[in-house]
């Protein structure tokens, strides 16, 4: 389907224009960019939809006429639910790969160079076009993905995933440097068993519930958090059905996390394309014991960046979509051109494999 509506011609005018109808009509297709800088600008647009630990946007993007620059906004960090910044890393990984994605979409190849500056630590990645490619089907499922995508906590069916799916998504997995292992029967009850233990232990501090509070149930008009209609009743338990996968992989680190957020990204768009829907499950990773616990139904190889239930749907309705910030909020325009600094942060970036 395509764009039913112009998109301005200025600059301004059509970020908004773009922002608009993603999020009205939950794509559709991107409009053709008619240059590299206009897709820049476009590519974090499509990033703000991405999904983030309680809807926190913990992200930054800097629009230059050459490059991109996600920084990461650590005003949203969770101090209580993630101290370390682990979900915000991984929230701040998934907008990266989207606006990977809509660049491939839009015809042009990305280079990324994570970790640019090191005298910048909040600088987590630049991205720059490396040169206009031809546009895939494979492109296009994926960009729309991104505007289709819903975390679903509803109930789901239980047929088992289909062979083709989990091959897609260990392989989206492994592309991003990550592993995606699918629990057994037995393992499964494990990881339950250790994710409410670690909600309980969590919710017995009276600064986690404050915060939880303040980030859930969110009223009408609210612009970041959870909306009460999305999120089942407290107490319900994990659904019984949906396989439960844990997305891990090698290291515990900040570049680690973002690599798997990235990583997150690529499996649930990749679940999306194959009519799977998706639910984060972060409680037992934001406490020690938790990822210990599931360190060790890693058979001890791994690090745990997330567990992800991932199931056939019982209905193709879609869930009440959460709020973002304004574009204007989590995007600025830079109006200079690019500084030393800048110049030597994306030097060195490598055009990812076409
Ligand atoms: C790192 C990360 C952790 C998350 N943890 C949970 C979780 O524990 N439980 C849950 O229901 N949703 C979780 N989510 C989903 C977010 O709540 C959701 O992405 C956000 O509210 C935006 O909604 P959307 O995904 O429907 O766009 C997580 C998302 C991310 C990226």
């Amino acid at each position: 389907m395509d764009l039913m509506e112009p998109v301005g011609s200025q600059p301004g005018e059509r970020a908004r224009d773009v922002a608009d109808i993603l999020r009205r009509q939950r794509i559709v297709e991107l409009p053709t960019a008619p240059d590299a800088a206009t897709a820049l600008g476009d590519a974090a647009l499509v990033a703000l939809g991405a999904p983030s630990v309680h809807n926190t946007q913990p992200w930054h993007w800097r629009v230059c006429t050459d490059r991109l620059q996600l920084y990461a906004d650590e005003r949203w960090r969770l101090p209580m639910a993630d101290p370390d910044g682990r979900l915000l890393m991984l929230s701040c990984g998934v907008g990266l790969h989207h606006a990977r994605v809509a660049l491939r979409a839009m015809g042009y190849l990305p280079a990324v160079r994570r970790f640019p500056d090191q005298n910048q630590p909040g600088l987590l990645a630049t991205v720059t076009v490396d040169r206009p490619i031809p546009v895939t089907e494979r492109a296009r499922d994926l960009v729309r993905a991104t505007a289709s995508r819903q975390t679903d906590r509803r109930p789901v069916t239980d047929l088992a995933l289909p062979g083709p799916a989990i091959t897609a998504m260990r392989r989206a997995a492994g592309s991003e440097g990550a592993w995606l292992h699918l629990l057994n029967p037995e393992q499964t009850r494990k990881l339950l068993a250790a994710a409410e233990h670690a909600e309980r232990a969590e919710f017995a501090e009276s600064g986690y519930r404050r915060e939880l509070a303040a980030w859930t149930d969110r009223p009408e008009g609210a612009t970041a958090g959870i909306p009460g209609t999305v999120l089942p009743p407290r107490g319900d338990g994990y659904q019984a059905n949906g396989s439960y996968t844990v997305l891990y992989g090698t290291g515990d680190r900040r570049g680690n996390w973002l690599r798997g957020g990235e990583a997150l990204s690529a499996v649930w768009l990749d679940a999306i394309v194959h009519g799977l829907v998706v639910q984060p499950i972060s409680s037992v990773i934001e406490v020690p014991a938790g990822r210990a616990a599931l360190h060790l139904l890693l058979s001890g190889i791994g690090c745990p960046y997330l567990v992800l239930r991932i199931g056939v749907p019982e209905t193709v309705a879609a869930v009440v979509s959460t709020p973002r910030r304004a574009a204007r909020e989590s995007i600025d325009t830079a109006t200079s051109a690019a500084t030393a600094t800048d110049e030597a942060s994306a030097s060195g970036a490598e055009p990812e494999p076409r």
